[in-house]
């Protein structure tokens, strides 16, 4: 199979396309054909060496956290999936990710993909909508009437953080670009404030949840905008400093792990047309290395790039 993989930190160029022998599902294991991966943040972090104290590399390394694909190979004890199954997953960090054309997962870790949602957009909405729901609803437990402020709106996790909340009968504000505000308000965001051109903390009150997907000084400022007793959370992202005593609020980072009941919630929503998957780019998966470019550079992205395998 091909696969991308590198053996030393660096910039996109060391990003290889390599062919490499096809893994074998063992005793309750799926083979999977990848059809396509979510290009996220923390895979060009961790490309770049920024994560190696929290998640050290064990070289080669192949990127990508998610994906979505077709089971081709059931190992032994898989009964409830077949061959051909759309299915979407995770994969774990630190060990072989899915910039490949074939992996293996367990059965467990595994969520049937709707049939109505591409693999494409089933790729863009995954992980990403996993980071969303964890933070909303696991964590916030938000509803009907809520007052929740998202930071990064544009961004993948943002984009769809504002359809569930929007969906959730929550008031939203959300803050972004100015050239991707008419975007986020098409989200469902009531009031999108321009980073780069107003001051949310000098706006907004009394709101009851922030979700901060961008850290430092935008993590400093939501505590003003949050009343008593309200819930900052955060993704990591820029580091945050905790002042959540001084303000009376609870501060919380959400801790994204494996969770194949949230990415179960998280495809029904899709499959529903609550939240639609927001697609970017696709890059075919020869030009990863492209697509580490585009992830790194400062042009405006609206929800998720893709690396289309199949
Ligand atoms: N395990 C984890 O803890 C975990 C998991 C997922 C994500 N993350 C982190 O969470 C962050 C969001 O993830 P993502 O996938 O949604 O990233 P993304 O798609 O790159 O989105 C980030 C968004 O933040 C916006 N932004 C930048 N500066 C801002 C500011 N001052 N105010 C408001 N918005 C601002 C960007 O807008 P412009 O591009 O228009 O400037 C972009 O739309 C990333 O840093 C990622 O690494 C952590």
């Amino acid at each position: 199979m091909k696969a991308i993989e590198y053996r030393a930190y660096g910039e996109p160029d060391v990003l290889q396309f390599v062919e490499r022998p096809d893994p074998v599902p063992g005793p309750g294991e799926v083979l999977i054909q990848v059809h396509a991966v979510s290009l996220a943040p923390g895979d060009w972090k961790m490309r770049r060496g920024l994560l190696k104290d929290v998640f050290p590399a064990r070289f080669p390394v192949t990127p990508g956290r998610d994906g979505s694909g077709e089971i081709v190979v059931l190992g032994a004890g898989v009964t409830d999936f077949a061959p051909g199954d759309g299915v979407v997953f995770m994969t774990d960090r630190v060990t072989s990710g899915s910039y490949a054309e074939l992996i293996v997962r367990k059965r467990d870790a595994i969520v049937r993909k709707p049939a109505g949602v591409s693999h494409i957009e089933a790729a863009a909405a995954n992980h990403a909508g996993l980071c969303a729901w964890l933070g909303l609803v696991d964590a916030a437990r938000i509803g009907a009437g809520a007052r929740v402020l998202i930071h990064g709106a544009a961004g993948a996790v943002g984009s769809f953080a504002v359809q569930l909340a929007h969906h959730l009968g929550a008031k939203v504000a959300a803050t972004c670009r100015a050239g991707s505000v008419e975007y986020v308000a098409a989200l469902g965001a009531h009031t999108v404030i321009a980073y780069d051109r107003d001051d949310f903390a000098a706006i907004l009150r009394d709101y009851d949840v922030v979700y901060d997907l961008v850290g430092g000084a935008v993590h400093e400022r939501s505590y003003r905008v949050l009343k008593k007793g309200g819930l900052l959370l955060y993704l990591i992202a820029k580091p945050v400093v905790e002042r959540g005593a001084e303000y009376g609020v609870t501060v919380k980072r959400v801790a994204i792990e494996e969770r194949p009941d949230a990415i179960r919630a998280v495809m029904a929503l899709v499959a529903a047309g609550a939240v639609k998957a927001q697609v970017d780019r696709v890059f075919p998966l020869a030009e990863a290395a492209a697509a580490h470019r585009f992830l790194e550079s400062a042009e405006p992205r609206h929800g998720r790039c893709v690396l289309q395998i199949r």
